[in-house]
């Protein structure tokens, strides 16, 4: 992946980091800006994405693509498709122009509207990055959580800097035994959780009656 990174999707890249370190400098408004994740967290969704069970492989939060380009490398290595989510109009025509640039088009779709309404229709899920607005990480998650297969992997952004905005949802995903996940203090602090091999027994997790159990689909 990385040691023969195309051209096109490096030049994307560069381009977007440098699109984004002037967003966060010069006063463009939140909405406006791109928020991308930082390069080294690019690098990890990669490696993650490149790493995860048979399933669909599925972003939250596009913006203009920058992180999708780093996913599109693992769907590459892997011979699968990455779908990404985006919500706002202005968003979706960057990504698109970014996608038709780099040449990715051939293993991304781009889907418009709010992730929340498509994920119950997603296949079941082999690694989901989560990258979108702070209100809807404990739906997704919980969406998510329901759809990863045995070993899936669910990533999420902005753990240690938006620490109490996501303490709902990182206690959320850290107290469902069906998941073992971890706080890695890289970038802005990057949630990885792996559905376990076989759901706890009786069903475990807290709001579960008894003898209750969750399927994975
Ligand atoms: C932090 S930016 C994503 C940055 C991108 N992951 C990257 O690193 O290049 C968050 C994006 O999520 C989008 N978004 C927010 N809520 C969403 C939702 N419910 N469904 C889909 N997209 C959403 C926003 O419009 C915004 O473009």
């Amino acid at each position: 992946m990385f040691a023969d990174l195309p051209a096109p999707i490096a030049a994307c890249m560069r381009e977007l980091e440098a699109a984004d370190a002037i967003d966060r400098s010069d006063g463009t408004p939140r909405l406006a800006r791109l928020r991308q994740v930082p390069p080294e967290t690019g690098r990890l969704l990669a490696v993650l994405a490149a790493a995860a069970p048979e399933g669909a492989l599925v972003e939250v939060g596009t913006s203009a693509g920058y992180s999708t380009l780093w996913l599109a490398l693992a769907a590459r290595e892997r011979g699968r498709r990455v779908t990404t989510y985006e919500v706002l109009a202005d968003k979706m025509a960057r990504a698109a122009e970014t996608f038709a640039r780099a040449g990715v088009g051939d293993v991304v779709d781009l889907v418009a509207g709010d992730a929340r309404e498509h994920l119950g229709a997603s296949p079941a899920i082999g690694f989901c990055f989560l990258d979108a607005e702070k209100e809807v990480y404990l739906d997704v998650g919980r969406l998510v959580a329901d759809k990863l297969v045995p070993g899936g992997v669910l990533v999420a952004d902005n753990l240690l800097s938006h620490a109490a905005e996501l303490a709902e949802f990182r206690s959320t995903i850290e107290g469902d035994a069906r998941l073992d996940a971890v706080v890695v203090p890289i970038g802005k602090g990057v949630l990885v959780a792996r559905r376990r091999m076989a759901d706890p027994g009786g069903g475990e997790r807290e709001g579960l009656g008894p003898g209750e159990t969750r399927s994975c689909n």
